[in-house]
């Protein structure tokens, strides 16, 4: 038994904020961005939309395209960083809201970047089990929440949005042939956000709930372990390199994309890239590279797709997939 994606759908806010935006609210320059990190504008939500309401909007469109209603669905995972509530989670809140199926598991998985890889994995286990016919696994993020603005740093590279896909059960060779899930809690310090509901509202005055980095110190790790578990999946599911059909990475940065390509021997035309579009969405990300690759028809049936990602923690994952 397998899982394949039988739809796929993304939602990006209204609100668009430019490089040129963002030079008048901290000391940066569009040029800087572009060159550093492709990054030419992201997306705000509105003070209207939540999390659940961008996670709402992606998994609709995905139903859609899978020609189903949630009530055919018995598994919802949401990846976030930036859950709307502590509890309950925001998959709990989209099962009601989408009349997916009561007493059907929906749960929140927290891996930051790599947070849609960690669910599609999940998810792609509990088919495999038996323990779930048809999945809804979304990632979600207002990471504009939890931007300092100012600080320079941060606040020009991330953005809201949401994507999503559905899995369903197929005992045909297609799908997710393997799924990749790594952690390593040594590296905290270079990416995390300093509080947590458990520390108590003076410690969140103190400390800021602001996203922290030392970006360049990420970004040298980043590359090193992207190549290698982009050559991890592809030997555990026995295929090689060349028969990578697209490349749809954690969309960061536009050189990290890049250098993970190079390693991968990969042309840039063979990599979905959205950065530019939307900045680092967090989990958001991979699933609007994928859905933005299978609606403007590049992704096809029968195609090889690596998705990789990385993120805070560290954390890292990758997905090769027989679209
Ligand atoms: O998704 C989760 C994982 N996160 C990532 O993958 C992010 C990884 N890191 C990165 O993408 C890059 O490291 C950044 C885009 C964050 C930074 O690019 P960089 O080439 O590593 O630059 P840097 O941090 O080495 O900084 C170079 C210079 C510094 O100035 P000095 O010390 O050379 O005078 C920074 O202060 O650029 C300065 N700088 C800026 N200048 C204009 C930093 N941010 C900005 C800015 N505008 N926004």
């Amino acid at each position: 038994m397998r899982s394949r994606i039988i739809g796929t759908g993304s939602f990006l806010p209204e609100r668009v904020l430019t490089n040129h935006d963002l030079e008048r609210l901290v000391e940066t320059s569009d040029q800087w961005i572009q060159e550093r990190t492709g990054i030419r504008e992201r997306r705000v939500a509105g003070s209207d939309e939540d999390c659940r309401a961008l996670a709402r909007r992606a998994a609709e469109r995905a139903l859609a395209a899978a020609q189903i209603s949630g009530q055919e669905i018995d598994l919802v995972v949401v990846a976030t960083c930036t859950p709307d509530h502590i509890f309950p989670s925001t998959a709990s809140g989209l099962q009601r809201i989408l009349g997916v199926r009561p007493g059907a598991p929906a749960f929140d998985v927290s891996a930051a970047c790599s947070g849609f890889i960690y669910a599609l994995g999940i998810a792609d286990q509990f088919i495999r089990a038996g323990s779930a016919q048809r999945a809804l696994v979304i990632g979600a993020e207002t990471m504009t929440r939890i931007l300092d603005w100012e600080d320079r740093g941060t606040c020009v590279l991330f953005g809201d949005g949401a994507g999503a896909a559905v899995l369903e059960a197929t005992e045909q060779e297609e799908g997710i042939l393997a799924t990749r899930l790594h952690s390593d809690g040594r590296y905290e310090s270079l990416l995390y956000v300093p509080w947590g509901p458990g520390q108590g509202f003076p410690a969140l005055q103190e400390r800021g709930g602001y996203i922290r980095m030392r970006g360049n110190e990420v970004f040298k790790v980043a590359v090193n372990t992207l190549a290698r578990i982009a050559e991890e999946s592809l030997e555990a599911a026995g295929v090689e390199q060349s028969e990578i059909d697209w490349l749809i990475p954690h969309q960061a940065n536009v050189r990290i994309i890049q250098a993970t390509a190079k390693r991968l021997n990969l042309p840039m035309s063979r990599v979905v890239l959205t950065v530019g579009e939307h900045g680092n969405t967090s989990a958001a990300s991979v699933p609007i590279a994928l859905d933005t690759a299978v609606r403007d028809g590049r992704v096809q049936r029968g195609q090889l797709l690596l998705l990789e990602a990385f993120g805070g923690g560290f954390t890292w994952g990758s997905a090769l997939i027989r679209y």
